[in-house]
Order: C-alpha cells, then structure tokens, then sequence
C-alpha cells in the first residue's frame, strides 16, 4: 500500500515590543486599561503544523525547556477552539522552533498562538477571515491580534483593540534577552503595588511618538519610548538597570523594558549602528545573549504549504 506522508504548513510569528505602554486602572476583570503603541520585529517564531493521529505540541530553540507542551499551552488552546469551531477533532502535531525569549515581555506564546490560528485556518481549509481570527485571538489573549495583524499598531482596551499606525521606514533594535524570565501578571500587580505606595511617573499620550514614526526618523522616535511596566519590571529585577545603562552607552539612541520584561530593547540609528551595539553589549556582560532585529515586520503568516 502507497502510505502518503503529510505535508506540513509553516507559520511565521513576529514577536513585538511596546514603543509606548501607558497602564491605566486595574479593572474589575482583573486586567488593566492599555494604550500602547505595538511593532512587530523581525525576531520570531516559526511553526510547523502536520496532520497527526493526536494533538500534539513539540517545542525547540529558545528556552524550550520552560514552554509547556499540554493544554496550557496556548496553541493547544488555539487548536482545541478552532476544532471545536469547525466540528472535527484538533488532530494535528505543531512543531514550534522558538526564537522569541519565553517569558520575555516580547509575546512569544501570544506570537504562536496566532501563528496556530492562521496555519490550522489553512491546513484545514477553513477560510476564516482576518476579523474572525482576530476574534478568536482575543479570547486567547490580550496581544494575540496583534501578533495577527503585525506592522505598527495603537492598541487601546486590554490591548486587543488596535487600529494600525503609519510607520515610515524600518527601524533597527538590539534586543538584549535577561537571565530568567518575568511573569506578565507578577510585573502588573508589582506596578499596583508602587503606584498604590507612591506615584510612580505615568507617561502621557502617544501622539507626539506616531509623529515620530510617521517621520520614519529613529533620533525622533528615540526620546519619545515610554514604558509604564519598566518601573514595576525593575522593582523586580534591579540588575536591569545596568543593562539599560550598558545599550545605551554601547551607543543606542535610547533603551526600554520591553513590555512587561525582561527582556530590553534598544532602538539604534541603523542596521550598521545596531550591529555595533548589540557587539559591544555582549561584551559588557549584563545580559544572556543578544540579539538584532528590525521592525516593523507582517503579522503571523503562512511561508509554506501544501501546493504554494
Ligand atoms: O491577556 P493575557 O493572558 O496575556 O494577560 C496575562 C495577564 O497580564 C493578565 O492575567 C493580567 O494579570 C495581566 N494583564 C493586565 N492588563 C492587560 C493585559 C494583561 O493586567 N491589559
């Protein structure tokens, strides 16, 4: 008998970091008002989806070890609810290779499970569109649309509200990964710990930074990043300081917290620039390993399968 190997759909994800991230009240759900400024970067994840007698999740690269591969994990959420969807049953193994650090304040399992949702929407001929997707995504979580819909994007709500952002040329991050990661809901609650003892600085409205972008100039993106988390981030992590300290002296326009951390980002004048930085930050010793990116980049998105 002829036994037929199936062929595998490949899904890539960007991860992102927060140019702005303006934290407001808690809420009554246990989330917190957003208005942030997402760019998707260039460093991501890639995903393999193949018909499978099970469900299944295998994870390689970057920090496999600490990503779950059972129900936890949100793309197995993001199968078993588009299975249910689509009345079969989620019988299919996905192959994550990470290259987004995990618990990293860049959106890694957000990044995989809208690359779940895309490559099962086409491995299994569902025909979903972009809004539906995006629906489903928000009920996995908060940055999952934009991980979806990629490029520069204003996110309002608990972040899953978004409306792009015109964004003029690419711009170039040295991307610095920490020892140990950070739990996102641990960097929330610490901020409302310090603002309820204190008043920890709030940044103001991002227009003058869509301005920047719109330029496509990063010197005037630079002074404009703000990060409401990068308090509560380096409450907790106090050695972040010097990495920040150290991209900057390394020669980075300008360096934040990256999203809830902590993982640090630091915008650089040009590709060139950002080579140089990220040489002489691995030299410096303040951080795990390094990395370059550019931004903005698509959202998740199908780069191979069957009869492309
Ligand atoms: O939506 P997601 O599951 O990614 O959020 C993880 C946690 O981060 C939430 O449970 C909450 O503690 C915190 N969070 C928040 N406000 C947001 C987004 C996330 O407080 N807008």
């Amino acid at each position: 008998m002829l036994s037929v190997v199936p062929s595998p759909v490949t899904v890539r994800a960007p991860s992102k970091v927060n140019l702005h991230l303006g934290v407001g009240e808690l809420r009554a759900d246990g989330y917190h008002d957003l208005t942030t400024v997402f760019q998707a970067l260039s460093l991501g994840d890639d995903l393999e989806l193949t018909p499978a007698a099970t469900l299944a999740v295998r994870v390689t690269g970057e920090g496999a070890a600490q990503v779950p591969t059972d129900r936890t994990n949100l793309v197995w959420k993001a199968a078993v609810r588009l299975a249910h969807l689509a009345r079969r049953a989620p019988l299919v193994e996905i192959a994550i290779n990470k290259g987004i650090p995990v618990a990293g304040g860049m959106a890694g399992g957000s990044a995989d499970a809208a690359a779940a949702l895309v490559g099962l929407n086409e491995l299994w001929d569902l025909g979903l569109g972009r809004d539906e997707l995006s629906t489903l995504a928000a009920e996995l979580g908060s940055d999952v649309p934009f991980a979806l819909q990629g490029g520069t994007a204003l996110g309002t709500g608990r972040g899953e509200r978004l409306l792009p952002v015109l964004s003029r040329n690419t711009f170039h991050w040295v991307i610095a990964l920490a020892k140990g990661g950070l739990s996102t809901p641990a960097v929330y609650a610490e901020l409302d710990r310090l603002r309820a003892n204190g008043t920890p600085p709030r940044l103001g409205e991002p227009q003058g930074l869509m301005q920047a972008l719109a330029s496509g100039d990063p010197r005037r993106l630079a002074p404009l990043l703000g990060n409401d988390l990068q308090a509560a981030a380096l409450s907790l992590k106090p050695e972040l300081r010097r990495t920040l300290r150290a991209g900057v002296t390394a020669g980075a326009l300008a360096g934040l917290v990256s999203g809830s951390g902590p993982t640090c980002a630091f915008l650089c004048e040009s590709e060139e620039a950002a080579v140089s930085v990220a040489a002489e930050l691995a030299g410096a010793g303040v951080c795990r390993s390094i990395r370059t990116a550019a931004g903005p980049v698509p959202g998740a998105r199908v780069v191979d399968a069957p009869g492309r």
